[in-house]
């Protein structure tokens, strides 16, 4: 019995930052932020944790579904923004939502944490050790983002998005197939320095803003281009897939132009692929979830439809899951 979705819900905070907020700021443009990037505006939580982004998400599917906090059995986290090194914002989601006969783990692969998360759940329902799982992907991307450095404060946005896995009886929905890659040499292009065991905090990493996210653009978006692309062809080559087979895309939003050259090698016109990017930014793990809340919500996804979820993240990460839509 496939593992599938049965309820998605997203929350990102009500306070919008145009490019127009950086150009005062910082030496840049709207005109370079939408033609480089293709996003507009992005939110950031001004007060509250990553879990309480996550909070009302969750909350949300529970609705759907009908369902008590007592029904859920697991829960995992996917984020590099944690409320805190430990305890785990998994066990804080738990607290907070009274998920008392739940257990849960925190999950850490950056852009492709979502989609990790998703596999990890899947995969624990498929096997009956759990019979129902939020995996949840949100980040508060503001909290490690250095305000003077243009390369990466203009990128990011906080947000939250949510699904349930549970059983399905119907063999012809539910989550497909998965391809997960790593490769930790794309750990030198993309990183936050100190705070943690290597480089633990203290008065010169912070003067030195060590305790910010850094990225070397150029490298990574070379990857990325081919990692996302390539992964995303090799997902529909493995199951047969044409482009007729395929609803919609819905691809990690870190970049329009990564997004644009991963549907061109699938194959998909412009109305197959899912953007907010224009909107959030990128929302790091939260972007995907967000993208599949936003498609339901508007009537978008119908029982069957295939999808492909696509990321590319720092790790380097990055991987596709292909997924008959399930949710009526
Ligand atoms: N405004 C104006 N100019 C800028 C800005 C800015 N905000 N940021 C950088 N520049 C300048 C650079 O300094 C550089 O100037 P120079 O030529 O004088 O040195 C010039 O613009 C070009 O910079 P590039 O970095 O080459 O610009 P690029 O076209 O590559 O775009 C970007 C930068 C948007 C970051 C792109 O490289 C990218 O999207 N990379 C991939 C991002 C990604 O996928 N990350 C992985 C997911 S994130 C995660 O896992 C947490």
């Amino acid at each position: 019995m496939p593992a599938n979705i049965t309820a998605v819900a997203h929350f990102v905070p009500p306070d919008v930052f145009p490019n127009s907020y950086f150009e005062s700021r910082l030496d840049t443009s709207d005109e370079w932020i939408r033609t480089r990037t293709g996003i507009k505006e992005r939110r950031f939580l001004l007060e509250g944790a990553t879990s309480d982004l996550i909070v009302p998400a969750a909350k949300e599917c529970l609705e759907q579904r009908g369902l008590t906090p007592e029904d859920i059995d697991c829960v995992i986290v996917c984020t590099v923004t944690p409320d805190n090194m430990f305890p785990s914002t998994a066990a804080t989601v738990q607290r907070k939502l009274g998920l008392t006969k739940a257990w849960g783990f925190d999950l850490s692969a950056a852009c492709s944490g979502f989609l990790y998360g998703l596999m990890t759940g899947a995969a624990l329902v498929e096997s009956k050790q759990v019979r129902r799982v939020l995996v949840c992907g949100a980040d508060k991307m503001s909290s490690i983002l250095n305000p003077d450095d243009r390369s990466t404060f203009i990128l990011f946005g906080d947000g939250a998005g949510v699904v349930l896995i549970e059983h399905s009886e119907d063999n012809n929905i539910g989550i497909k197939d998965s391809i997960l890659k790593m490769d930790g040499k794309g750990g030198d292009f993309l990183y936050m320095k100190s705070g943690g065991s290597a480089n633990p905090p203290s008065h010169e990493t912070v003067d030195n803003k060590e305790h910010y996210a850094v990225q070397d653009g150029q490298t990574v978006f070379k990857s990325a281009v081919v990692g996302m692309a390539d992964v995303s062809a090799e997902i529909m080559e493995k199951n047969n897939l044409t482009a007729d087979d395929i609803t919609w895309l819905v691809p990690h939003q870190a970049n329009l132009r990564i997004i644009d050259a991963t549907a061109r090698r699938m194959g998909l016109s412009p109305d197959k692929v899912m953007i907010n990017i224009d909107r959030y930014g990128n929302t790091t793990a939260g972007t995907i979830p967000i993208c599949l809340s936003e498609l339901w919500q508007q009537g978008k996804l119908k029982y069957g439809d295939g999808v492909i979820l696509a990321s590319f993240g720092a790790g380097y990460t990055w991987g596709s899951i292909y997924l008959r839509w399930g949710m009526k």
